[in-house]
């Protein structure tokens, strides 16, 4: 039996987790198998490949190495947890998946979306959510509602003109993908 691949995306404190949390008690109140990840990141390889991404003192890195390290990520973390809890038949529940790319290294960083596909192509294959939630809250709001960006996290920094562009790709891609 197959699962069902299901992820959420939004600007930076959106509430998807608090969302995905809430799923999650609905699912096991009912006793339905599932499991619960996050990209980048989830298994130990992608968790590592997630510091060095994140990491607010790497201020030098090329636009082009972070989208390669989220693929990188991506293909990890979908070989040792999403295909095996798929393939066992669960609900997988994943905050972010490649529209993060599309709206962050992309609309955020300029990257062209040709370049995109094809890097990730090689991370997805076939792995195409069956559902993509949006939690749809601006970028401005969402700050307030964290109490500011994180000084740690080198994509929380990249500024409010940056978090404006990926919530407007954002918008764009549910235009795309209804
Ligand atoms: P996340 O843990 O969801 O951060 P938050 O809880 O603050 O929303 O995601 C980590 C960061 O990585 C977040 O700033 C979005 C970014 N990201 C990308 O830029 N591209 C990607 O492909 C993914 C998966 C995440």
């Amino acid at each position: 039996m197959k699962g069902k691949f299901i992820t959420f995306e939004g600007c930076e404190g959106a509430g998807k987790s608090t969302q995905m949390r809430l799923l999650s008690e609905y699912l096991k109140e009912r006793g339905i198998a599932h499991t619960v990840t996050r990209e980048p990141g989830g298994g130990q390889i992608s968790e590592e490949i997630r510091k060095v991404i994140l990491n607010g003192k790497f201020t030098d890195m090329t636009d082009e190495c972070e989208a390669l390290l989220y693929a990188a990520a991506r293909v990890q973390h979908l070989a040792d947890t999403v295909a095996p809890a798929l393939a066992r038949g669960e609900i997988v529940l994943c905050d972010r998946y490649i529209f993060s790319s599309y709206a962050y290294q992309g609309g955020g960083r300029g990257l062209e979306r040709r370049f995109l596909e094809e890097i990730n192509s090689y991370a997805v294959r076939n792995f195409m959510p069956d559902l993509t939630l949006f939690l749809d809250i601006p970028p401005a709001r969402a700050f307030e509602r964290k109490h500011g960006a994180d000084k740690e996290d080198r994509i929380e920094q990249a500024g409010e003109a940056f978090h404006r562009k990926v919530y407007e790709s954002y918008r764009a891609l549910l235009a795309e993908y209804p």
